[in-house]
């Protein structure tokens, strides 16, 4: 029997039905919040994420899903959206063109990683991403946003916050801390020997103990921030405030990914178990640069939304639709002609054999369904229909025509 592969999962009801909830009701808030839907492809170049995600990160130096296709390209499967997105953004000139511009999208994405609880090959992302606003308002106004979200889905989240700086505090930044990891070189682990090569600061959140312990000594980004990145993390600070919005600083936090500069975000949830980040985000003002774009300011975020089906509750189940059944085999043609009809407005379901009344009762009550119409020898001859209505139990003989004429 061929099998789906490891970390790669169907997602069926009543999952999926959550999984449509969420999808819908997180693009009505990003739309609220003046953003335009964008679908780019599945596949990229690999250049694309060796640039953006950077190569010091995980997802590029471990868990690409690359090829070479069979024009003899060097492909992968998208690990997240941003590098797309900003493709898009660049290839389609809209940074020449200077302005804002907003996108929001879902889709899969792809990670070869060891597979465990709420870490898959294959997860669902829905994101969002701005282009060309340099105020912080817009860290505050992304950060609000994924906060809507949360709460329309009665969510409980940690929110976790950072700065990481910009291109003027964080060479100096980084000398002191490779001067640091110079110090303590035999001590950390060989994963961070190679990080003080590509991203020093991705030392930082090593999961190993004995670094951490280390890295307790270690300078702090937020001790080495130039004047403007201290007083734009204060007004962001301030916003949040404002707005209730409870948040914790970590000075740890920098994100799994390379292209982050200043504000640096996660959600997380104590309810889903290790993997436990529901959402990451932050500021990016030079990938654009980084692609050959003109410089243009982004920042966005992405949820994971398998991590959050668990969380997510669908309102109360209320009854819809029609059900029809027939209780003779010369009721079988009309059934299906009704149902046909009913059908351009209303959710309806046909049965193509004749039952009894309980039977088609029964069928119809499992379903959910609000309206039983059965016909039986009896309503032929009559020219009627009877209907129920399984929300009040009403019985009703109704008219075939006129039925179909309502
Ligand atoms: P990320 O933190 O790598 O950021 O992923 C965002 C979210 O995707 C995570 O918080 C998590 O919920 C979910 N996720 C990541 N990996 C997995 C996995 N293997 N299985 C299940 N869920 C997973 C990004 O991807 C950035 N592109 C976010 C961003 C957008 N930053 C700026 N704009």
């Amino acid at each position: 029997m061929v099998k789906s592969l490891r970390g790669m999962n169907d997602i069926l009801t009543p999952e999926s039905e959550r999984f449509l909830y969420f999808i819908e009701n997180a693009c009505k808030i990003a739309k609220n919040y003046g953003y335009e839907y964008i679908e780019t492809p599945l596949l990229e170049e690999t250049s694309l994420f060796k640039r953006s995600v950077g190569e010091s990160s995980d997802i590029v130096g471990k868990e690409m899903y690359q090829f070479t296709d069979k024009g003899g390209n060097d492909v992968c499967l998208r690990p997240e959206g941003t590098a797309g997105v900003v493709r898009a953004f660049i290839e389609k000139k809209f940074d020449k063109a200077g302005g804002v511009k907003r996108f929001y999208y879902h889709g899969a994405m792809f990670r070869y990683e060891r597979p465990q609880k709420g870490r898959l090959r294959e997860f669902h992302q829905f994101g969002v991403e701005s282009f060309g606003v340099q105020s912080v308002k817009e860290d505050a106004t992304v950060i609000l946003m994924l906060k809507d979200i949360l709460d329309f889905f009665k969510i409980d989240y940690e929110l976790e916050l950072n700065s990481l700086g910009c291109k003027e505090c964080m060479p100096d930044y980084r000398k002191k801390l490779i001067e640091f990891l110079d110090k303590n070189s035999e001590n950390i682990c060989e994963d961070c020997k190679r990080r003080r090569e590509t991203n020093p600061i991705r030392v930082l959140d090593c999961k190993n103990p004995k670094c951490q312990e280390i890295y307790k000594n270690a300078p702090l980004l937020s001790d080495n921030l130039c004047i403007t990145c201290n007083e734009d993390f204060s007004k962001l600070k301030k916003i949040l405030d404002d707005f209730n919005v409870k948040y914790k600083i970590n000075p740890k936090l920098v994100r799994g990914l390379d292209y982050y500069n200043k504000t640096a975000f996660e959600f997380i949830s104590t309810k889903i178990g290790a993997q436990s980040a529901i959402a990451g985000g932050g500021r990016y003002d030079r990938l654009v640069e980084f692609l050959d774009g003109k410089p243009t300011f982004g920042i966005g975020f992405a949820m994971g939304i398998e991590r959050l089906l668990e969380l997510i509750k669908m309102p109360e189940n209320t009854r819809v639709g029609y059900y029809i059944g027939a209780l003779c085999e010369e009721a079988l043609d009309l059934s299906f002609q009704i149902a046909q009809n009913l059908r351009k407005e209303h959710k309806t379901i046909v049965s193509y054999e004749k039952k009894s009344l309980k039977n088609h009762l029964k069928q119809a009550d499992k379903q959910n369904i609000k309206y039983c119409i059965c016909i039986g020898e009896d309503e032929l001859k009559q020219d009627k229909i009877w209907i129920k209505n399984l929300e009040t139990k009403e019985e009703n003989l109704l008219d075939t025509s006129e039925f179909l004429g309502e």
